[in-house]
């Protein structure tokens, strides 16, 4: 949460930045504002609201040339998102501007020395006070910003990534960061720094990533790294392999449209090259056979979407290994007493691989010795970096803050995960892994037709969209699809919505039913577990004796669900592990056509961010 942009180089920096941030937003679009160095000291200009807002402004009044900038775009926490709050936040005296991703803990005692200091502060932000303290400490280091920044970092607890620049220095920027995100950008000339590679893929691949509690000062022709002492500190460079049209509309009304169309390619993407002569190989991951066969426990940490991906994985691992497989929420995880040793295998789930909570829980598993398996989106973010392997899903930028593509590829990963350990605990014949395979690979065809039944879900969401709340039931894999459907309303049509295991209803949640309710059901395959399709067709007429709309995603063919259903929503048959990579898609169209009839902003929801990167 929170994007950050920071340029040197010999292009109009305001330019580069305000194209960056807007690459940045989904990462938080509270308020938003750029500095940059010129000839007559810093320009400082921010706005609250979308980066629309400052755009409006810049417009009006447009910023002089300069080669230097920094730019940020904020989802708030410490005080509301007024333009006051507004980053980047100015020292006492006008010099040294800052912009912040993360939530600095000890800010109260700082800002307490700073005000008997005499320093008046003109914001509630925890950021503030690193612009007045970077200003103080800034003449007894000659002026070096970097060794300023390293000693006012030094003085700070919390998670940070800082960028700051100095009216003296045209050319510098100097960037800090603990636990939040930040790479830097390598061009020819130029270089750059940002919260992830989207904000500058349009000039540079080139990028490296930064590592904990270090610090880079660039200029247009050096990055110079160093941790927080001033000794020079290793790095990894990497090359990004998607390009700027990937982080782009292309031609999409909406992000998320575009996202769900991607689906069938990202699914084909992940699974890209993971057979080798007739055997999974995951030779990415990087714990060895051995280390994989001493694993008796599995446990799985995630938040959201990413959490319900992992739901669905437990189902898949368990049965292909017959190793006992938990699921929790990180935030949950991370402040209790879990039972996890050597023995046990982590696997942290997350998109964006920064998310704060998730990287809590994995350090406190890896402290108990655990394995930790990070599935990841982001190439070189903190999750996969702190994982002692890694296995990526190939989803490409997702930038809508509902996830789409990330959360089908996950459920992917954990299953080549679940089907590699079958075939390292040798709990499953190579026969039956390679079925297994071969209709994965068939996913993104089935994933394709699902999406012709776009303008039908459309149609169904109309006649939804002033409905008061909407439940959802499935049973065994379908419970967390449910879920995910519930949650995806939440998030964008702001409507109350919850998800079931349609066995539980029962026993309290049907007493919320009323006339006209609608009731979607996700029902498994005929052909597969039949009790569990029985089972739920009995659900659908509970609640539609009790006068429920019933919306039902059943697999083409299956008439059993007909007499029940208000409406039905067809998808291809599937073995009923997989279905939950066709049934989501329906749920995720669902909300988003729900908030565009309702007139919200899809790609940015009120109140949310993409990564979340506080706890
Ligand atoms: C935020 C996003 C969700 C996402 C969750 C986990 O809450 O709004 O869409 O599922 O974070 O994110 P991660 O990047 O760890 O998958």
């Amino acid at each position: 949460m929170c994007g950050i942009v920071g340029y040197v180089g010999p292009r109009q920096a305001v330019d580069v930045v305000v194209s960056g941030l807007k690459r940045l937003e989904y990462r938080g679009y509270d308020s938003a504002g750029v500095a940059i160095v010129t000839a007559d000291g810093l320009d400082t200009r921010k706005k609250a609201g979308k980066l629309a807002n400052l755009q409006t402004i810049i417009a009006g009044d447009p910023m002089s040339l300069s080669s230097t900038g920094i730019g940020h775009t904020r989802w708030a926490t410490h005080g509301g998102p007024t333009d006051a709050n507004a980053h980047p936040h100015v020292s006492d005296d006008g010099t040294v501007a800052v912009i912040h991703n993360g939530i600095i803990e000890n800010f109260a005692e700082l800002r307490e020395e700073l005000t008997n200091l005499g320093i008046q502060l003109n914001s509630e932000t925890d950021t503030e006070v690193v612009a007045h303290l970077l200003q103080i400490v800034l003449p007894s280091v000659d002026g070096d910003l970097s060794e300023a920044m390293r000693r006012v970092c030094r003085r700070l607890s919390g998670a940070f990534t800082l960028v700051a620049v100095v009216a003296e220095h045209p050319d510098v920027v100097v960037a800090a960061r603990r636990n939040s995100p930040l790479v830097v950008g390598r061009g020819e000339g130029e270089n750059f720094l940002a919260s992830d590679v989207s904000a500058f893929i349009e000039y540079t691949r080139n990028a490296i990533e930064l590592g904990q509690d270090q610090v880079v000062c660039i200029t247009p022709s050096d990055i110079t790294i160093t941790d927080f002492d001033g000794n020079p500190a290793a790095t990894v460079e990497f090359e990004v392999t998607w390009d700027a049209a990937a982080a782009e509309r292309g031609g999409y009304e909406l992000f998320m449209l575009k996202e769900i169309a991607e689906q069938p390619k990202a699914v084909a993407d992940t699974l890209l090259g993971r057979m080798k002569d007739n055997r999974l190989n995951l030779d990415e991951l990087r714990i060895s056979e051995q280390e994989l066969r001493n694993i008796k426990k599995i446990v799985v940490i995630a938040c959201g979407t990413a959490y319900h991906a992992g739901m669905i994985a437990k189902y898949a691992i368990e049965h292909w290994t017959r190793i006992p497989c938990e699921v929790e929420l990180a935030s949950e995880f991370r402040y209790r007493d879990p039972i996890v040793s050597s023995e046990t295998l982590v696997i942290a789930i997350s998109q964006s691989g920064e998310t704060m909570d998730t990287i809590m829980a994995l350090r406190h598993a890896k402290d108990q010795g655990a394995k930790v398996l990070a599935i990841c989106n982001t190439r070189g973010a903190t999750i996969p970096r702190d994982s002692d392997a890694v296995l990526y899903t190939n989803a490409g930028p997702e930038i809508a803050v509902a996830s789409t593509k990330a959360f089908l590829t996950q459920v992917v990963a954990a299953y080549l995960v679940g089907l590699y350990l079958a075939q390292v605990h040798g709990t499953k014949y190579a026969d039956e892994i390679s079925d297994v395979l071969a209709q994965l690979a068939d996913m993104p065809r089935r994933i394709d037709l699902v999406l012709d039944t776009t303008e039908h879900v459309r149609k169904i969401a109309h006649e939804l969209r002033d409905a008061k709340s909407v439940l959802f039931i499935g049973r065994h894999v379908g419970y967390p699809v449910a879920l995910e459907g519930a949650l995806k309303l939440k998030e964008l049509a702001y409507m109350h919505a919850e998800g079931f295991a349609a066995g539980e209803l029962k026993h309290g949640p049907i007493a919320l039913l009323e006339e006209g309710m609608p009731v979607i059901v996700v029902v498994p395959p005929k052909t597969g577990r039949d009790v569990l399709h029985e089972k739920i067709v009995s659900n659908i007429q509970e609640v539609r004796a009790r006068g429920a709309r019933t919306i039902v995603i059943a697999e083409e063919g299956d008439e059993s669900v007909v007499p029940y259903a208000n409406d039905i929503i067809r998808i291809p048959e599937s073995p009923t592990l997989l279905q939950p990579l066709l049934a989501t898609i329906p749920l995720q169209i669902l909300a988003c056509a729900m908030a565009t009839a309702k007139g919200y902003d899809v790609d940015m929801p009120r109140n949310l961010a993409k990564s979340v990167t506080v706890e």
